[in-house]
């Protein structure tokens, strides 16, 4: 019979995991073994760290606005500032010193789709993964910039596989390959909530789930990404996540305000819609500009307003970020980890007792999280930057209801209709429409496009591009006949 190992051994007894123990014992040499090897990758420090705190309360403090932001152009004055950040921005994306990092390793439960939320097909009108439009984004912005940016994409055992395999299956949609640099994040065991006893979700498998996007830093580190890009002269990461189609990858103002200020780690925020918006907002507490999440946030702090009625804690995160690699190094050379954040989850695990799969339908069981918003507070200039709502963020959360794909279609559908106007061409109200991201990253990229004959409207009421580096799709804008 194989042993457990010894320093094993003495991590489960120390975290009072003797159930398992003569669980372990109980199983044949072969599912032993498998089941070891699962307990010997657990971050046994972290897990004692977690077990050990019961506390789950966040400590607030006194919350205020975030220090260091900017907000939308009000004035001629800020206007210019704007479109001279802008121009900060374009500068650096052309100088190749931007990397591009989509997060992607998330279990996707809300939205119910049996697959990576990426291959979601959310163009209202192409039917465009949301893969394909963030891939195309980037291939626009190499070609406008004449620059290259690596695309990291983090996966978790959940997603790793078959995201590769869609990029793959659609030649990373035009992007080149040697670009793309997929890695993995880590994993964390459940725990049962009454007991601290680490959950199995078979005889001979732990009840894993991903880390929380927060293991994104970790893992670029070990993946040996964060050293590549930065031995290749990578200065500034540009965060999204994989559920906002919105989300301009980027995008040359956000850049431009980060390198301007100085900036660590930079946030785009959307003004809040109400104060029960369940978003987690940007807040200065103790002096330290951070991320609270709206669990976390008491109603009445929410609630609070400005002598003019607007939110005093207005600034929703809409989770994209600038992050400086050097920021980033130095953290891990400091910190080292992100903390962990609890969350009472229903998770199904397999009775010991019993020997039998139990699926709960209330909350048993505590998962833990990082969150790469929890950077924040480390950085010594972290910049907020006010974006405008409709242009950019417009999540896929749930299967209906409120940020699902169907109010996405329609902000999708609203925003190309807002840039072609912009642009002089007006459609009927009733025709959807959207604009292939690989046409124009925005409505003054859309208009100089169309002004240099770039792009044509077709008779059938297409608007085409015409370039010989097009690989996937012809129409680039397109509408349903109404
Ligand atoms: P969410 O917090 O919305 O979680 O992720 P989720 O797992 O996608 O969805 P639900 O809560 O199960 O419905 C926000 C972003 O963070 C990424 C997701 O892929 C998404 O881009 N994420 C989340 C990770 O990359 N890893 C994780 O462990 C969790």
């Amino acid at each position: 019979m194989a042993p457990i190992p010894l320093e094993l051994g003495d991590h489960l007894q120390a975290n009072g995991q003797s159930r398992l123990i003569d669980h372990l014992h109980r199983l044949s040499d072969e599912s032993r073994e498998a089941l070891l090897s699962q307990l010997a990758a657990v971050d046994w420090s972290s897990l004692s760290r977690v077990l050990a705190d019961s506390n789950t309360a966040v400590p607030l403090g006194q919350l205020a606005p975030p220090q260091s932001i900017v907000r939308l152009p009000q004035t001629p004055e800020e206007s210019a500032n704007w479109q001279s950040a802008t121009a900060a921005g374009e500068a650096l994306l052309a100088s190749g010193k931007v990397a591009a990092m989509l997060v992607a390793g998330g279990q996707g439960t809300r939205l119910g789709f049996p697959h990576p939320k990426g291959m979601y097909n959310i163009g209202p009108v192409s039917g465009f993964s949301l893969f394909a439009g963030f891939a195309r984004q980037i291939l626009r912005l190499e070609e406008k910039y004449a620059t290259r940016i690596p695309y990291c994409i983090m996966t978790s055992d959940v997603t790793h596989a078959e995201t590769q395999a869609f990029f793959e299956t659609h030649n990373y949609f035009g992007l080149d390959p040697s670009r793309v640099h997929f890695f993995q994040q880590g994993v964390f065991p459940s725990i049962d909530a009454n007991t601290n006893e680490l959950l199995l979700s078979g005889p001979t498998e732990l009840a894993n789930s991903p880390n929380g996007h927060g293991g994104m830093l970790a893992a670029f580190q070990k993946s040996g990404l964060l050293a590549k890009l930065q031995s290749a002269g990578i200065e500034q990461l540009y965060y999204h996540q994989v559920d906002n189609p919105g989300a301009i990858v980027c995008n040359p103002s956000f850049l431009g305000w980060h390198l301007k200020h100085g900036s660590s780690i930079s946030t785009k925020v959307v003004a809040k819609v109400n104060a029960a918006e369940r978003m987690g907002v940007l807040a200065a507490i103790d002096g330290k500009t951070q991320v609270v999440e709206y669990s976390d946030l008491p109603p009445e702090a929410a609630a609070q307003t400005n002598p003019d009625g607007s939110l005093r804690l207005w600034a929703g995160s809409t989770a994209m970020h600038v992050m400086s690699l050097k920021f980033l190094s130095a953290y891990l050379a400091s910190a080292g980890a992100l903390p962990f954040h609890r969350a009472f989850k229903a998770v199904p695990y397999y009775d010991l007792q019993h020997q039998q799969v139990v699926k709960p339908t209330s909350p048993n069981a505590f998962k833990f999280e990082r969150f790469i918003f929890d950077l924040l507070p480390a950085a010594e200039v972290a910049l907020v930057v006010e974006a405008d709502r409709a242009e950019e963020f417009y999540p896929v959360k749930n299967a209906t209801g409120s940020d699902s794909p169907a109010t996405s279609q329609a902000a999708i559908i609203a925003r190309a209709k807002c840039w072609l106007t912009t642009a002089g061409i007006t459609t009927p109200e009733s025709q959807p429409v959207e604009i292939d991201p690989r046409a124009a990253t925005s409505a003054i990229d859309l208009t100089h496009r169309i002004e240099a004959g770039e792009l044509t409207t077709t008779p059938a009421a297409m608007l085409v591009l015409h370039t010989p580096l097009e690989v996937n799709g012809p129409a680039l804008i397109t509408m349903k006949s109404s």
